[in-house]
């Protein structure tokens, strides 16, 4: 039996609004000082509370929730992707996982088309040229990129996230789209894009000027992009990664972009967050940002929301609407 009031334990820091919504549903403790869980700790929220409410930071693998016994019947995860949570493991331990999909898919794909602009547009390189005084004032050939418009995108990943990269891409930059053939392929969405279904990951590479990865990590796409897929992407190609830093592999990218075998990578994730590759740092044509894909005060908020939604319905006992496990 779920108590009408469950105990939450949230794990990390939450918008103003989402954990006032918080408070006023559930017995509540928030980590007003963000400071990460350890894997005890996370130990001792899954044996205190109801449930909790965690995110991509928690690394909640089999050592983590095995063997219990746990109070805690449900992990709400506040963020889409769910490769830090052993869902075998969860299920074992009767726990229940939620995520909060669709509420972030605009923000992150804004941010992929924001990447390549920035990779072809040569925007941070201006910017830190500007703000270093270095400036030499406007000049005809001066930091001269290529243009976004019209040029080939490989989508790899053709989910929320993927189609609506692929939507911008298409509508709002006359992009040709490009994704890899499947059975689960959503046709009619491919249609809207005018895009091409290629048939496999090899020639979507070899085809596109910009590659962009929205597929979610799993034992499958852990390095799918790895130093023979970069060179098919090629000197003048582009590697945008907003999904997860273990799709590609970094020490392989970071010499590519050093050898001139790939032209430019924008990057919102990275492999050992929030460490990153020391040769990725001084590559050049890398676009590196600190994993902003859904940071919008509009979007953590409404993913808080989903999350309190979820719990709502575990304290209910309703099925819960963004089960996963
Ligand atoms: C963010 O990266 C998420 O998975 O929601």
């Amino acid at each position: 039996m779920t108590p009408d009031r469950p105990f939450v334990i949230v794990t990390r820091r939450l918008p103003d609004a989402v954990e006032a919504a918080l408070a006023a549903s559930f017995d509540v403790r928030l980590n007003p000082s963000d400071r990460q869980y350890t894997a005890a700790e996370l130990r001792t929220a899954l044996s205190e509370a109801d449930a909790v409410l965690c995110t991509l930071t928690d690394p909640l693998d089999a050592m983590v929730l095995g063997p219990g016994p746990w109070r805690a019947r449900l992990l709400a995860n506040f963020g889409v992707g769910t490769n830090h949570i052993d869902l075998a493991a969860a299920r074992t331990a009767g726990l229940a996982v939620t995520n909060t999909p669709g509420v972030l898919t605009d923000c992150t794909a804004d941010l992929a088309i924001a990447l390549m602009l920035m990779v072809l547009r040569r925007l941070d390189e201006g910017s830190r040229q500007l703000r270093a005084g270095a400036w030499p004032g406007w000049h005809p050939v001066h930091l001269l990129g290529r243009r976004l418009t019209g040029r080939t995108l490989g989508v790899v990943g053709f989910g929320r996230i993927g189609q609506a990269v692929a939507h911008r891409a298409h509508h709002g930059f006359g992009m040709q789209i490009l994704t890899v053939a499947r059975p689960t392929l959503d046709a009619a969405a491919l249609a809207r894009v005018a895009g091409e279904a290629v048939e496999g990951l090899d020639e979507l590479l070899e085809r596109s000027d910009i590659a962009s990865l929205h597929v979610p990590l799993t034992p499958g796409t852990r390095h799918l992009m790895d130093a023979r897929r970069l060179a098919l992407l090629g000197p003048k190609g582009v590697l945008v990664n907003t999904a997860r830093g273990e799709v590609v592999d970094e020490a392989a990218l970071a010499e590519a972009l050093h050898a001139g075998a790939l032209g430019g990578a924008g990057l919102d994730v990275f492999e050992r967050e929030p460490l990153v590759h020391p040769r990725l740092l001084t590559a050049p044509s890398a676009v590196l940002l600190p994993h902003q894909g859904s940071a919008t005060v509009e979007t953590r908020t409404a993913m808080g929301m989903k999350a309190v939604e979820n719990l709502r319905a575990f304290s209910r006992g309703e099925p819960l609407p963004d089960r996963v496990a």
